[in-house]
């Protein structure tokens, strides 16, 4: 089986439609979605409602959390709280509902989806430098053999134990009894890790193997409609250097 993760979509719908019809056409058997579906940009609604429409599993983003008010939006600064009050305003009441509901863990025998580090998943920590990661150790035992992860926007994997955490090669993941994989997976609609391509990642579960993918989409339209919305203008322009 193959599962295709997409996250922290952020109210792009040029993004997710290039990397929805992607996915269709590579004939995945299924999509989950780690979060943040709204969130600096403009398109709240139609990207609520194809995630909605296609069924797919989708967990709660810290930016969804501040949107229905489960998160205290001061924890932003103020571009970002603009567009967490703006997506409050512009959301429809199926919507709003829909990402009211959204669970904060997804787990499995073989695997766990998260939107943000696993050891605290209401917290919203980044799984991005070495003593995240090392916070896991402590309970690396009750980690699924890999756990993926959205919220850095970053592609980015780590192999942990008991003992210590170390950042790897997607490509080198080796599912054993004594390691523990953190899978950042990107982001489809604001990546930063100056790709600007929308990003998406496959588990094949019976290979153990991760891929990442990344698609070319119409940046200026997504970006027109930010700075036309009067959202905060760097919320567009950081779309074009994937920063
Ligand atoms: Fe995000």
């Amino acid at each position: 089986m193959k599962t295709a993760i997409i996250t922290d979509i952020h109210s792009n719908i040029e993004a997710l439609t290039v990397v929805l019809d992607d996915i269709d056409r590579q004939g995945y058997d299924r999509i989950i979605c780690l979060g943040d579906v709204v969130g600096y940009g403009a398109d709240p609604n139609a990207c609520c409602d194809v995630i909605r429409e296609r069924n797919i599993l989708t967990l709660l983003g810290n930016h969804d959390a501040a949107v229905t008010g489960a998160m205290d939006e001061s924890y932003y600064y103020q571009g970002a709280r603009n567009a967490i009050q703006w997506t409050r305003d512009k959301l429809t009441e199926e919507n709003y509902r829909w990402l009211y509901s959204l669970p904060y863990t997804y787990v499995e025998e073989d695997v766990g989806f998260f939107h943000s580090a696993p050891v605290m998943p209401s917290g919203f920590f980044y799984v991005v430098q070495n003593q995240e990661a090392m916070a896991h150790s402590q309970i690396v035992d009750r980690l699924k053999p890999i756990s993926f992860i959205g919220h850095a926007h970053q592609v980015m994997v780590f192999a942990i134990n008991a003992k210590q955490a170390v950042l790897v090669k997607h490509t080198d993941i080796k599912i054993s009894n004594h390691t523990r994989y953190i899978a950042n997976i990107g982001s489809v609609g604001q990546p930063r890790d100056r790709d600007p391509r929308a990003c998406y990642a496959v588990w094949d579960h019976t290979a153990k193997k991760l891929e990442y993918i990344r698609l070319e989409y119409d940046i200026k339209s997504a970006a027109d409609k930010i700075f036309a919305a009067g959202l905060d203008s760097k919320f567009g322009n950081r779309l074009f250097k994937g920063l």
